[in-house]
């Protein structure tokens, strides 16, 4: 597999035409198509950038600029917690590693700041969830709704603890991050991305 890398502004539009048709690929009948459709992989490209401009939030990518195999990008919500803000790996290159290559690889940042991660999940994308679970994600049992081109999904939230402990100062473990954070916190999901 070739070498897991930071994502820069040459890489955004391939990442976005990826991420589009990973979604069209995997969300029907969860999502339908028609909604999925009326994005352009230039406005997701710009809702991209922006994002990348947040404080801490990091994009790492596998393959070409103009033909990534996937992307997973996360950012500090506050202090001790990260969020997974996009995990998508591309139709043809699935359940080959790629996904697992990369959340291990956010999930290894996110230790090294001693900080647990959450993210969100459509509630009925069953598989995702399962494979989060393999990865030391719990369900928190919190739900939210995202609007999405006028159309409405329940997602659920997902926790990860910490789970190495904090090596200097002495050798007491990490105390975990409640399990899950109290509603409300963190951002206004209302019109936000794609889980
Ligand atoms: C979920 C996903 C990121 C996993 O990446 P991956 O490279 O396929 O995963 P790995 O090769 O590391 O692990 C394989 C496992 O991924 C899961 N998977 C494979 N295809 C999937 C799909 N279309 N949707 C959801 N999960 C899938 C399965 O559990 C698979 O296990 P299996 O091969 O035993 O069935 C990737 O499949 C994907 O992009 N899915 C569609 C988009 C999505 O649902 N993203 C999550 C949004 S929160």
């Amino acid at each position: 597999m070739t070498t897991i890398r930071l994502a820069s502004r040459r890489d955004r539009y391939g990442v976005a035409a990826m991420m589009q048709r990973s979604w069209i690929d995997a969300y029907p009948p969860m999502v339908p198509a028609r909604h999925m459709r009326r994005d352009k992989a230039r406005g997701i490209e710009r809702w991209l950038a922006e994002r990348m401009k947040w404080p801490g939030y990091r994009a790492l990518t596998i393959g070409a600029p103009r033909s990534p195999l996937g992307v997973c990008a996360f950012f500090p919500v506050r202090p001790g917690l990260f969020e997974i803000d996009l995990m998508f790996v591309a139709p043809g290159a699935r359940s080959a590693g790629v996904g697992s290559a990369l959340l291990s690889q956010a999930i290894a940042t996110i230790e090294e700041r001693h900080a647990a991660c959450r993210l969100w999940v459509g509630t009925r994308n069953t598989r995702a969830k399962r494979w989060y679970v393999r990865h030391g994600f719990v369900h928190t049992g919190l739900k939210a709704h995202l609007r999405w081109n006028g159309f409405m999904w329940q997602v659920d939230e997902m926790h990860r603890r910490v789970v190495s402990p904090r090596v200097s100062g002495g050798d007491r473990p990490v105390m975990p991050e409640p399990a899950c954070p109290a509603p409300g916190e963190g951002r206004e999901r209302g019109s936000d991305p794609r889980p």
